[in-house]
């Protein structure tokens, strides 16, 4: 989908369709009003006779209206008027775009971006109003034999700024990160059969190849030399060879030091020997999110080529049982040095991570983000509307909280008090890589911080926010909107 900008009043906008906001109460956003001036009070007269209720998230398509340029005009409702908050800009936004999937029109344009927002500026609006249709018309149909195609090709954004520059450089970091998440949800909704290790590898190789960044995928032998016998013992009962994957982004001067974002890309869980149960398992196949989320954010900043250095890290494995496969009491050492006790071959996310943040000291990064569908103890604690976060420094922490609300894509932090870190004791290794039911979440990112001590490091635990289950089953691309906030705030964009 093509985005651009729109100064026209709606009356004048020749797009086959306008898109509009009316408020509970029957007030009219700026564009309606205008457009009801136009066309003699035909929006005035469909909110009087009730066809538009104006709840949020309601729509009521009129056509062929007198004294307006476009087809067709798209009502939406806006809930109560006055300021609303981020969330309820985004469901009246993915509303409107549901709409507008089911158009017969080619292009149309949009006057939501009028709504006010609490302590958001029309940048802000314009940006998520970008990523939210997007989102929202958002089809993955690789594997159907009739995929019902879209109509709408080009979407314009209404915007009032004169000056173009804050809006435009919105507009493109909204194209930015719908491009980012769209490859992040692709990567996640193919099966496990495509995507394998060896298919994450191409896809970086195809991502540095045509956004200019550097790349480096390691192999089995160049692990074992490095010492990550806890990485490859995830991957000794599969037959797909596992491959730790580097992607720069040099955006940044050489010497300073890069932010690196490391992504677990299990591209299937069934747990290996201490083997899931059956039903709701084929989700497993989005246990790649993490890495899909860091392709997905150096996309995004690739192709703003913002001015920082940027790593992306991901090591990535199928975790299967097989006669070779590790077993429930196995002892591997890390790249760390320390060993592991094996308890539970399913809390094999912490085993690829523990070896990959490692690897990460060479970069002597400003930062380290991990990002994994790490536990279902979160999606317990949290649902589906935060991600998970934990780490060694507050500063960090605070930041990607900010980033988290700014775009809609939040994280809530749990404590990592040295308490937890007692829970992990094994009789036999340095540490197991399980301890216990309670506090799942903390538990696994405290084994974490045990390979995390030279490093500023914080993790978000993606396994609620990753992807959805059920009738509306797809990766969601988060939380590449989190990470590319992150880093825009982080450059002052
Ligand atoms: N990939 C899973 C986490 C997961 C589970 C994400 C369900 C989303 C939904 C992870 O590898 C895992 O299996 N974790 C175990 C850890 C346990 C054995 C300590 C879990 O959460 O059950
Ligand atoms: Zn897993
Ligand atoms: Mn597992």
């Amino acid at each position: 989908m093509q985005f651009e900008l729109t100064r026209l009043p709606a009356s004048q906008e020749p797009r086959g369709c306008v898109v509009v906001g009316v408020y509970a109460s029957h007030a009219l956003t700026p564009s309606a009003k205008q457009l009801d001036q136009a066309s003699g009070g035909a929006i005035t007269a469909a909110a009087k006779a009730g066809d538009i209720s104006g709840k949020p998230g309601d729509t009521l398509m009129l056509r062929a209206l007198q004294g307006v340029a476009a087809q067709r005009v798209l009502l939406v409702g806006c809930g109560k008027s006055g300021e609303i908050d981020e969330g309820a800009y985004q469901r009246v936004v993915a509303a409107a775009a549901a709409a507008l999937g089911k158009l017969h029109a080619a292009d149309a344009a949009f006057y939501l971006t009028e709504l006010a927002v609490a302590g958001r500026d029309e940048a802000w609006r314009v940006r998520a109003a970008v990523a939210a249709t997007s989102h929202a018309l958002y089809q993955f149909t690789e594997y159907k034999r009739e995929p019902g195609r879209r109509h709408l090709k080009t979407l314009a954004i209404g915007c009032r700024a004169r000056g173009g520059k804050p809006l435009e450089a919105a507009l493109a970091q909204g194209q930015a990160l719908a491009e980012g998440v769209r490859l992040a949800r692709d990567l996640g909704n193919h099966p496990a059969n495509v995507c394998t290790p060896g298919y994450l590898a191409d896809q970086a190789r195809g991502l540095a190849k045509k956004h200019g960044l550097v790349v480096e995928v390691l192999d089995e032998a160049q692990m074992g030399e490095l010492g990550m016998g806890a990485l490859l013992a995830v991957s000794w009962g599969s037959r797909e060879p596992a491959k730790l994957i580097v992607l720069k982004h040099q955006g940044g001067k050489a010497k300073s030091a890069p932010v690196v974002l490391v992504g677990k890309g299990v591209t299937f869980d069934s747990g290996g020997i201490s083997i899931k149960p059956a039903a709701t398992m084929d989700e497993m196949k989005f246990d790649m999110c993490g890495a899909a989320s860091v392709f997905g954010t150096l996309k995004a900043a690739a192709l703003l080529k913002l001015p920082l250095n940027l790593i992306g890290v991901v090591p990535t494995s199928e975790n299967l049982p097989d006669g070779n496969a590790v077993k429930p009491g196995d002892i591997v050492t890390t790249m760390a040095g320390k060993t592991v006790e094996i308890l539970n071959t399913d809390a094999e996310g912490r085993l690829l991570l523990c070896d990959a943040l490692t690897y990460c000291e060479r970069f002597k990064p400003e930062v380290v983000i991990d990002i994994a569908t790490l536990t279902g103890a979160c999606v317990i604690s949290l649902g589906g509307h935060a991600s998970g976060l934990l780490g060694n420094d507050q500063k960090l922490m605070d930041a990607l909280l900010d980033a988290g609300r700014s775009a809609h894509d939040r994280a809530w932090q749990l404590p990592l008090w040295d308490d937890y870190k007692e829970q992990l004791r094994s009789p036999f290794a340095d540490l197991p890589n399980v301890a216990g039911r309670e506090a799942g979440t903390i538990t696994a990112a405290a084994f974490l911080s045990a390979f995390t001590d030279k490093l500023r490091w914080a993790h978000l635990d993606i396994a609620g926010t990753a992807w959805k289950s059920g009738k509306e089953k797809s990766a969601t691309g988060r939380p590449v909107g989190l990470l590319l906030q992150y880093l825009l705030d982080r450059v002052g964009a």
